[in-house]
C-alpha cells in the first residue's frame, strides 16, 4: 500500500531559511510581488528571484507552474522553485501550485515558503495528490519526495484545513493502489479483503459469497465470473454518519479483469484490462474518504467483483440469463460484461436499501473513448437536479464530466430474437445503449446517475494532479456532491 508523504506545517521563520538544506518552493504572485519569506531568499541570493520575477521566462509562466533555480549562491539548499501564485489564488490553482512543487524531484527534503497564502491548505493538497507513486513491486529506488515542511504564519489553522483534505486524499490513493495493482494480485479475493480491513476505520463491510448471490438471484452477475477460478463476490461498505434517513448509493463495476470472455479481445492492450475494477475502486476510495473524515452522512456502497475469463464454464454467446430482477438477457457479447454485473447490483441496491439517489461507476465502454476521449468521463441521467449538481461538483474538483443521451430510441436497439433484451447491440452510441441497458434496471423513481469512466480511469500520461496510470477521478467530485447534499 502507497505510505502517503507527510507534510509537516511549521512557523514562518526567515531566520532558519539560509541554513535549509533539500529543496525549497517559493511564491511569487504573477505581478512579481514576493512575500516576506521569498523576500529572505531574494537578499540571500542578490536578486536572483527579482529578477527572475521580471523576465519573459516568469511572465511566460501559467499560474500554478514553476522554474527551479539549482545551486543558489548564498544558501544552503540544493535549489529553489519559484512557483508563479496570485496572492489569492483559486483552489484549481493553489493545487496546480502544490502539484508543480511535488514533481521538483531529487535528493532530500522539501521546505516550501508558503507565508501567508490564504490557500495554502490546498497546496499541501495538490502537492500530496501530485507525490502519489505506486511502487508497491518496485524493488529499486525511487526518487520521490517523501515529506514536506511548509512555512505558513498560522500553522495551527492550515493544519486544521488539510486534515480533512488528507482523509481525501487516502481515499484518492486508496483508489489508485486499486487501479493500479495486476489482476494476479487484486484477485476477487484480494479485493474483497482489503475492503474488509475497513471495518478499521470504522465502516461496515458485508462480504456477499456466491451461494448467497445465487440465493439472491443474481444470475447475470455470477454468470460473468462462471469461467474463473476466482470466485464472484458482492461486498457492501457503509458509512452512516447522517441521521436515520434511507442512504445515498454508490454502485461500482469491479471485474479484476477482462478478457472479454469467449468474445475474447485482442491480445494487444489486454494488460490495461487490469484496470475494469476502477468503478468499484472509486466506490471504495469514497467510502474510505467519507469514514477517514467523519462525514454526517448516511452512504452505502455496494461492488461486484467478478474476473471475467474464457474457460469450458464459461458463459457462451447466444446464451439467456434471468436478471434477479426477472428480465431475461441474451449475451450476445461476453465481453459486455459489466452492465451484467450492475444490472443485478443496481437492482439488488434498490431493493434492499430504498436509496434517496444512485450513482454508479463503470469502465464500461470503448465507445465513451472514442465520444469524450480521456478528457472527460460520461454522464448519463434520469434526473436533471441530480445531474447538474454532480456536474457541478465535478467543475469545481477540476474532474472532467460530460453529460451523454439516454432516449427510448436508444432503448429499442436493446430488442432481442430470444429474450427480453441483448447485452449488446454493436457500434453506433455504444455508450449510450450499454447506458440505456442499465436503465432497464433502475426504477422510475430512483435519481440515477452511470458515470463511464473506461477513459478517465487510467491515463498514459501525467496529468495536473496524478502521475501516470491510476487518476481517481471521481473521488473528490463524489466526496464534494455527498458534502454539499448532506452536510450542508
Ligand atoms: N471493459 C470494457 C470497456 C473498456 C474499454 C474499458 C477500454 C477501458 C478501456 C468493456 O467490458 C467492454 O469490453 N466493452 C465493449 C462493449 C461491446 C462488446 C458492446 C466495448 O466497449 O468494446
Ligand atoms: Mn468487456
Ligand atoms: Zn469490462
Amino acid at each position: 500500500m502507497t505510505t502517503p508523504i507527510s507534510i509537516n506545517f511549521i512557523e514562518s521563520d526567515i531566520d532558519t531559511i539560509a541554513t535549509l538544506t533539500g529543496k525549497l518552493a517559493v511564491l511569487v504572485s504573477p505581478d512579481g510581488k514576493i512575500d516576506t519569506l521569498a523576500r529572505r531568499v531574494n537578499r540571500l541570493t542578490k536578486g536572483a528571484i527579482a529578477r527572475f520575477a521580471e523576465s519573459d521566462a516568469f511572465a511566460k509562466l501559467e499560474n500554478g507552474a514553476g522554474v527551479a533555480l539549482a545551486y543558489p549562491a548564498g544558501m544552503a539548499c540544493e535549489g529553489v522553485m519559484v512557483v508563479k501564485l496570485p496572492k489569492r489564488p483559486s483552489v484549481v490553482e493553489a493545487r496546480k501550485a502544490g502539484a508543480t512543487m511535488a514533481i521538483y524531484k531529487g535528493t532530500g527534503a522539501l521546505s516550501v515558503l508558503a507565508a501567508s497564502n490564504p490557500k495554502a491548505a490546498d497546496i499541501s493538497y495538490g502537492l500530496a495528490l501530485r507525490a502519489y507513486a505506486f511502487i508497491a513491486h518496485k524493488t529499486t529506488e525511487t526518487d520521490e519526495i517523501q515529506s514536506a515542511a511548509m512555512m505558513v504564519t498560522n500553522p495551527e489553522g492550515v493544519a486544521a484545513e488539510a486534515g480533512p483534505m488528507a482523509a481525501l486524499a487516502e481515499g484518492v490513493f486508496f483508489t489508485r493502489d486499486l487501479v493500479n495493482e495486476p489482476s494476479n494480485i487484486l484477485t476477487t479475493n484480494d479485493f474483497a479483503a482489503r475492503l474488509a480491513a475497513m471495518q478499521e476505520i470504522g465502516l461496515e463491510v458485508e462480504i456477499l459469497e456466491e451461494a448467497e448471490l445465487a440465493k439472491l438471484g443474481m444470475r447475470t452477475l455470477l454468470a460473468v465470473g462462471q469461467g474463473s477460478s476466482s470466485p464472484s463476490k458482492v461486498v457492501v461498505m457503509r458509512w452512516n454518519g447522517g441521521g436515520d434517513e434511507a442512504p445515498f448509493a454508490l454502485v461500482g463495476k469491479g471485474v479484476v479483469f477482462d478478457t472479454g470472455g469467449i468474445s475474447i479481445k485482442p491480445s494487444a492492450g489486454m494488460e490495461d484490462m487490469t484496470m475494469d475494477m476502477g468503478g468499484a475502486g472509486v466506490v471504495s476510495g469514497v467510502m474510505r474518504a467519507l469514514a477517514l473524515r467523519g462525514a454526517k452522512a448516511n452512504v452505502v456502497g455496494v461492488v461486484g467483483l467478478v474476473e471475467n475469463m474464457p474457460d469450458g464454464d464459461a458463459m457462451r454467446p447466444g446464451d439467456v440469463v434471468r436478471s434477479m430482477k426477472g428480465d431475461t438477457i441474451e449475451i450476445n457479447n461476453t465481453d459486455a460484461e459489466g452492465r451484467l454485473v450492475l444490472a443485478d447490483i443496481l437492482w439488488y441496491t434498490q431493493e434492499r436499501f430504498n436509496p434517496v439517489g444512485m450513482i454508479d461507476l463503470a469502465t464500461l465502454t470503448g465507445a465513451i473513448i472514442v465520444g469524450l476521449g480521456h478528457e472527460k468521463a460520461g454522464v448519463f441521467s434520469n434526473n436533471d437536479k441530480l445531474c447538474g449538481d454532480f456536474l457541478k461538483a465535478a467543475e469545481a474538483e477540476n474532474e472532467g464530466a460530460w453529460r451523454m443521451p439516454l432516449s427510448p430510441a436508444y432503448d429499442k436497439l436493446l430488442k432481442s430474437r430470444t429474450a427480453d433484451m441483448k447485452n449488446s447491440c454493436g457500434r453506433p452510441a455504444g455508450a449510450s445503449t450499454a447506458a440505456q441497458f442499465l436503465q432497464r434496471f433502475v426504477k422510475e423513481d430512483t435519481p440515477w446517475i452511470h458515470l463511464d469512466i473506461a477513459g478517465v480511469a487510467l491515463l498514459t500520461g501525467d496529468s495536473d494532479l496524478a502521475p501516470k496510470g491510476a487518476t481517481g477521478w471521481g473521488v473528490r467530485a463524489l466526496d464534494r456532491l455527498i458534502r454539499d447534499k448532506f452536510e450542508g
